[in-house]
């Protein structure tokens, strides 16, 4: 792999800095930065209207989605675009509410990040639904274990919401197994958090 040329993509990598940030903090490739500035400067306007800029704006955000879903292997309309993983996470969080009902049960993990712990909480409060917490068996490895979780899970559990790989601990998750044990039991549903998978 040619490191100096994937380097040179980056405009942010000149400034003699090193960024340890990623999430809403992820430098850019220059690319990016070209194709949001000629949407900006070309077709920023409501899409979807009968004029020629909306129907390019249209198709600009169309051509996103298909290649976000080609990339995450998804069907293009499983992909939402948001100003950050927190933002998204606060929008599903106000999408579902209606879904719930008092007395309900949530999992939830302080292995997750606050962005993906905040909107739930605040859920269970507006709510009235019951928090578990899952707890990790080794504190020094925290990890996600279906035969663990499935402990916390009864007939009121109706959302399960992990992260992938934590940024905090390094802990990547196993998402198949614990995705498995908890679609195995509709109509519980999980949120994996990906902001460190790709
Ligand atoms: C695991 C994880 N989730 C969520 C976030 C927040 O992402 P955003 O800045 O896009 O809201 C971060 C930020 O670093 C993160 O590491």
């Amino acid at each position: 792999m040619d490191v100096a040329a994937m380097r040179s993509r980056f405009p942010a990598l000149d400034k003699g800095q090193i960024f340890l940030d990623n999430a809403g903090g992820t430098q850019a490739l220059q690319t990016v930065l070209d194709s949001v500035g000629q949407y900006l400067y070309s077709a920023n306007v409501q899409p979807g209207a009968s004029c020629p800029t909306s129907q390019a704006s249209l198709e600009s955000i169309r051509n996103g989605h298909l290649a976000a879903a080609k990339f995450m292997n998804a069907d293009p309309s499983e992909i939402v675009f948001g100003a950050s993983a927190t933002q998204l996470a606060w929008n599903l969080r106000l999408a579902l509410a209606d879904h719930f009902s008092q007395g309900d049960e949530i999992v939830l993990t302080k292995i997750n990040h606050e962005s993906h712990t905040s909107p739930w909480l605040q859920l269970a409060k507006d709510r009235g639904l019951t928090v578990r917490w899952y707890e990790p068996r080794d504190k020094k490895n925290p990890v996600i274990e279906a035969d663990l979780l499935k402990t916390y899970l009864n007939s009121r559990t109706r959302l399960v919401v992990c992260v992938h790989v934590s940024n905090i601990l390094g802990t990547i998750n196993d998402v198949q197994a614990v995705a498995t044990e908890v679609h195995g039991r509709n109509p519980y549903h999980i949120w994996w958090h990906p902001s460190q998978s790709v």
